[in-house]
């Protein structure tokens, strides 16, 4: 049987997909996690604690666990895990990405420098110290911009602005973001914050599988809620795209440049593009599957999952189709609209009515302290819908949404 090591952030819903995928291919998991507490009791001598701050430590622990549970592959569940994947399966001597281009991917300056060596068209932008003078950042960017850190996600601490003013706030703002305790461990510097030009139009995300260095396009999302800032909230994904084939072709294409530029080789990315008419800008590329619950929006060939798809390539198991299902799919993200207590989400039941809609989880129990974008971290839910055309898995997004009132206190 194999065995895999599944490497979990402290705040994951997806760990139950994966283990349920690993289930039906009978692969044994294993799973390494910051928080040994969540799962010990369940999993046992299954399960490793790990800080993926500190990678040669955790590539130590990951080794000696090896040595009693032999693994076959180590799969990072979102961008926290990534290096030490990397780095610990290097050590073991497992496929995978190798290192540095994993780390090139976590650090938004240094993937800019990627993209604009390979001749991608990418934002021009700049890297200040978190402590640098907010007025002296404004005066020496050009308008607008986008604010951001190097290495978060989510649209955590992005913020546009459109002059001086706004640019010494966004600033102020995510300095005060990266320094806090929730993203600075104690005794490491904060990040750095990148400020590039705010790129105009309408943008996608293409969720690929790296073979080789080949990328394969799983699928790419339309995402037809305008985001231009000042906060980006995700709220719809739907695929198929609507874009003519020509433009998919192009937005992979240049997403396979990307992954080039970075140098990785292995395994899913998730990668988010712009468009306008200067051409397909690269935002970004990173070596993870899409985040949240968002991967329920995928089947591929006769049902098979993604979190199965990517089990399958990381333990070398044949992959019978890498096609999306017919059907179009989509995916509402239903951001925290302000801050406050939750006290409940209103008209779920009312959105579930829905023709088209398949799913409304909440992720954020009644009584949960809220913090909206751009300090938050999390989506208050998600809401899948299918149907026989992208236009009417967005109507039926739409629709659920409308039904849905945030209660907080
Ligand atoms: N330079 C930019 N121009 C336009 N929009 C941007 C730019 N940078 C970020 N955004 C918006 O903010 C979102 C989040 O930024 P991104 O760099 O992808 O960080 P994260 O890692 O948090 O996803 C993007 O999906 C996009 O909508
Ligand atoms: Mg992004």
């Amino acid at each position: 049987m194999a065995r895999v090591l599944l490497l979990v952030p402290t705040r994951t819903y997806r760990t139950a997909d994966f283990m349920s995928a690993a289930r039906s291919l009978g692969i044994e998991v294993a799973i390494g996690s910051e928080q040994r507490s969540a799962l010990a009791g369940l999993m046992r001598d299954r399960m490793l604690g790990v800080t993926f701050e500190h990678v040669d430590r955790a590539v130590a622990a990951i080794a000696r666990f090896a040595a009693r549970h032999p693994l076959d592959a180590i799969v990072a569940v979102d961008d926290t895990g990534t290096v030490v994947a990397a780095a610990a399966s290097a050590a073991l001597g497992l496929a995978g990405n190798s290192v540095e281009p994993v780390r090139a991917s976590r650090d938004k300056g240094r993937a800019r420098e990627r993209f604009a060596a390979a001749g991608l068209l990418t934002p021009r932008f700049q890297i200040f110290g978190s402590d640098a003078d907010p007025a002296s950042v404004a005066a020496a960017v050009r308008y607008p911009c986008v604010v951001k850190p190097v290495d978060l996600s989510g649209s955590r601490g992005v913020i546009r602005a459109d002059d001086a003013d706004s640019c010494v706030a966004a600033f102020t703002r995510v300095g005060a973001l990266v320094r806090s305790p929730d993203v600075c461990r104690p005794g490491s510097a904060p990040q750095s914050i990148l400020v590039e030009d705010f790129i105009p139009g309408a943008e996608f995300a293409l969720e690929g599988l790296l073979r080789g260095g080949v990328l394969e396009t799983l699928a790419i999302f339309d995402k037809p809620d305008p985001l231009n800032g000042p906060f980006f909230e995700e709220t719809i994904y739907v695929t198929p795209s609507r874009q003519p084939d020509a433009v998919q072709a192009e937005m992979a294409d240049t997403v396979q440049r990307a992954t080039r530029a970075l140098g990785l080789t292995e395994g899913p990315v998730h990668a988010e593009v712009r468009r306008n008419e200067a051409g397909t800008f690269m935002l970004e590329v990173a070596a993870r599957s899409i985040g949240g619950l968002c991967a329920r929006t995928l089947r591929f060939g006769m049902g098979v999952s993604l979190e199965e798809l990517i089990l399958r390539h990381a333990v070398g198991l044949p992959i019978q189709s890498l096609r999306r299902e017919d059907r179009a799919a989509g995916v509402l993200m239903l951001p925290i609209p302000r801050p406050g207590v939750l006290r409940q989400v209103r008209g779920q039941e009312e959105a579930r009515q829905v023709p088209g809609i398949e799913g409304v989880v909440l992720t954020v129990p009644a009584g949960e302290r809220l913090v909206p974008l751009p300090e938050g971290d999390r989506y208050l839910g998600f809401v899948f819908a299918r149907g026989p055309s992208a236009a009417d898995v967005e109507r039926a997004l739409r629709t659920a949404q409308q039904h849905l009132v945030v209660e907080t206190a």
